[in-house]
């Protein structure tokens, strides 16, 4: 089995840049980027390398970001402190927002009324029942909508996915995904622990600790990883039982700093008869021995993948031997196979599971690829973005599924 970066280039369509090609319209796309945070500087960075998008300006209501993204942006874009202000005044083309999660829905939905193409990032939403409102309003706005899960832009994941398609791992059996890290989550704040100031501006930037604007680790965290499965199982999950809890970081925050998730999916097998994938998921804050990676298993392979390596383990499948032969050599094997050969190796951690391939990309940003392919569609008027508001719905219903089922317990069904 060989897979050459040509083959799977054409299969996945694999990068961006190489599968859509940017029209060259007369002006480019003049965009307005609101919430210029962390996220928001990280898309203003990568604004700025494309040459048919010009950030006309930048909206942030906390003047250091705004400062920062105004640095970032440079001296054409226009400073506001007010978002509907911006749209009103600037009128953009398009918008990019990287605001917190509890202001998704209603920000786009403002940037939708004022005519607006919209990138918006993820999570999409705060509830399902926004995501639902939102898709409505989008459908019938008729303007081009793209949530920022930017693995569906990185050539890593997109020729795995073809991979998935053309049977390379067999039939799916299992999906194992993990955002690991040693990390508190906390951001500082600059202003001393008496100032008056300080209860506010503490919960302004540590708003992903406190439930009244995040949705915790499987929104900022699982989203990204449990699209991964959506996406490669064109489904999503059946249901979930899932457990979490604030158990290490015991500082005031009100989301679970350990997450742990058992999803079902219900997939068809090859001759169509309906079959359940577990899938699970795992976020810690307090150690990062495995990283962010997500696993895929099937019958003749596995595939590693995080955003910037992918390996294509093989197994040693059954059906690499020859029963029928009745030669020596086949019944040998067939013996071997038959004593757990496969097994064994399996059930040992450090075995040698063979030289994997590697999907040979050259290093890529996929911040900026979905961004070039978010710009592309702008400018094509085309609706099918590479993630858009439906797609944004499922994943924001998988993950708040697993939130509902750490609050009560039980198994959650996927919403109707
Ligand atoms: N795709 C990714 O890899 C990725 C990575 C990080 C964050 N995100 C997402 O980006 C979003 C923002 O996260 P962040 O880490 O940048 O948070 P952040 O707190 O660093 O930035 C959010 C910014 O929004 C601003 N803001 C809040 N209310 C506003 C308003 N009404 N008008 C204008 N600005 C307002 C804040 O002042 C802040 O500067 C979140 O939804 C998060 O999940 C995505």
């Amino acid at each position: 089995m060989k897979i050459t970066r040509r083959t799977f280039l054409e299969n996945a369509g694999a990068t961006i840049a190489a599968s859509t090609t940017l029209q060259q319209a007369e002006s480019p796309v003049r965009l307005g980027v609101i919430g210029t945070g962390g996220r928001g500087s990280d898309l203003l960075r990568a604004l700025t390398t494309i040459d048919e998008a010009v950030v006309a300006g930048v909206c942030d209501d906390y003047p250091p970001h705004l400062e920062n993204g105004a640095k970032y942006a440079g001296p054409q874009a226009r400073q506001f402190s007010d978002y509907r202000r911006m749209l009103d005044e600037l009128k953009p083309q398009a918008v990019v927002i990287a605001v917190p999660l509890y202001l998704h829905y209603q920000v786009a939905r403002d940037c939708l009324d004022a005519g607006c193409d919209i990138f918006l990032e993820k999570t999409m939403c705060f509830t399902i029942e926004e995501a639902r409102q939102l898709v409505t309003r989008v459908d019938s706005s008729g303007r081009v909508f793209q949530v920022g899960l930017q693995r569906r832009a990185n050539p890593i994941y997109r020729q795995a996915r073809a991979m998935v398609k053309a049977g390379m791992i067999g039939q799916i059996v299992s999906f194992k995904a993990q955002w690991h890290r040693n990390n508190s989550w906390r951001r500082p704040v600059p202003v001393p622990r008496n100032s008056p100031d300080w209860p506010r501006l503490e919960r302004r930037l540590n708003w992903r600790l406190y439930r009244q604007y995040s949705a915790g680790l499987m929104a900022e965290l699982g989203s990204h990883q449990m699209d991964v499965a959506n996406w490669f199982f064109d489904a999503h999950p059946n249901r979930v039982l899932a457990t979490g809890g604030i158990e290490f970081f015991r500082d005031g925050r009100e989301v679970w700093d350990n997450v742990s998730c058992l999803y079902e999916y219900k997939l068809k097998d090859p001759r169509g008869n309906p079959y359940t994938v577990r899938a699970s998921y795992s976020s810690l804050c307090n150690n990062a021995y495995e990283g962010a990676a997500e696993l895929i298993l099937g019958t003749r392979g596995s595939l590693y993948l995080t955003s910037s390596k992918g390996l294509l383990f093989q197994e040693k499948g059954t059906d690499v031997v020859s029963w029928e032969s009745g030669t020596n050599a086949a019944d040998s094997n067939a013996a071997v196979v038959t004593a757990g050969k496969t097994l064994k190796l399996s059930n040992d951690p450090w075995a040698h599971r063979g030289t994997p391939f590697e999907i040979d990309i050259a290093e890529g940003n996929d911040t900026r690829d979905e961004l070039v392919s978010f710009i592309d569609h702008v400018r094509r008027r085309d609706p099918k973005t590479i993630c858009d508001a439906r797609t944004g719905l499922l994943d924001c219903a998988t993950i708040l599924i697993a939130n509902h089922s750490i609050e009560s317990g039980s198994w959650v069904q996927f919403p109707a």
